[in-house]
């Protein structure tokens, strides 16, 4: 599920072939000039002293001089063949499509906010950590980082490109098979740096299209007492302060968005399975799961935590 072996995108493919090349050029040389090194110790054995250098014949000196030579250039010639493959692979994954759908991650300690691009501002989607793609399509993706420098590695889809603080750049891949794909912040950007992770959900255009819709709808105020308590607890206790719910007055973009926290498989970046016991493990100490992570522990009575969890257990 995440290893550059299986790769399922073009530009993922033309990694691993380069890889793969390189592997095996690189293991038939090595094994190649491991054979002479144990042919020249053995042939060598028994007549140390007097085979050193002066007492070689010129033929042979010159012959040696030849295979030397001979060797010297098959270096280059390999080096200078994987250089120019080398600058095709990366000439090729630097062309980006014109078009198909745009998705802007911006990395943050530690999470990743996704923003799906629309000419028409209604149409914008904020997420977080789950990126949704249709499969067969180029979907390209600009980068950028909110505080320090990460790095966006998908490997089953692309290689990886880094998130730089004022800068933007950018990646681009195609998926060619359904399927959920894990990604990986590829640079230590801080004590969560490992617990940074993603997940691309590649669909056929349809489940997409559901999907977004569904994502972009906006939640509707609870009538059930629980979820409604729960929702005053979210606004009053201090969650309003960092996240969103679409729908809601929480529109702050400190923290991962929550609208629909319940359509995404994990919390935390990738850390927990989004399941009862571990968000309300979350919500209670945080620092426990993540420590450094920026999500401060509320402190809640049991029934008011009982509620808000009750409250985005319902966000669907
Ligand atoms: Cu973000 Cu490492």
């Amino acid at each position: 599920m995440h290893s550059f072996f299986n790769p399922t995108s073009p530009q993922a493919r033309a990694v691993a072939h380069l890889w793969w090349w390189m592997l095996g050029v690189g293991g038939v040389i090595w094994i190649g000039v491991a054979a002479i090194a144990v042919y020249a110790a053995l042939a060598n054995g028994g007549h140390r002293e007097s085979d050193d250098l002066q007492h070689v014949s010129p033929d042979t000196h010159s012959r040696m001089e030849r295979v030397v030579g001979v060797a010297g250039f098959a270096t280059v010639l390999v080096l200078v063949g994987f250089l120019i493959y080398d600058f095709a692979v990366g000439r090729a994954l630097a062309q980006h499509p014109q078009r198909g759908l745009t998705i802007q991650i911006t990395g943050q300690q530690w999470w990743w906010e996704v923003e799906y691009e629309s000419p028409d501002p209604s149409q914008r989607l904020v997420t977080a950590n789950e990126i949704h793609i249709p499969v067969g399509e180029p979907v390209q993706f600009k980068l950028r980082a909110a505080d320090v420098i990460h790095s966006f590695w998908a490997p089953n889809l692309n290689g990886k490109r880094d998130l730089i603080p004022g800068y933007m750049s950018t990646i681009w891949f195609k998926a060619d098979t359904a399927g959920v794909y894990r990604g990986q912040c590829a640079e230590f950007c801080g004590l969560q740096h490992a617990k940074m992770a993603f997940y691309i959900v590649a669909d056929p255009r349809p489940k997409f299209n559901a999907w977004y819709a569904a994502s972009s709808q906006p939640h509707q105020t609870p009538t059930d007492s629980t979820l409604l308590y729960g929702q005053r607890v979210f606004m009053t206790s201090g969650c309003a302060v960092c996240h969103t719910i679409s729908g809601t007055q929480a529109q702050s973009n400190v923290g991962p968005s929550l609208s629909h926290l319940e359509s995404r498989s994990t919390i935390a970046a990738g850390t927990l399975a989004n399941n009862h016991a571990n968000l309300m493990g979350w919500i209670v100490n945080p620092q426990a799961i993540k420590p450094g992570t920026r999500m401060p522990a509320i402190p809640l009575e049991p029934n008011q935590l009982t509620a808000l969890v009750a409250y985005l257990e319902s966000l669907k």
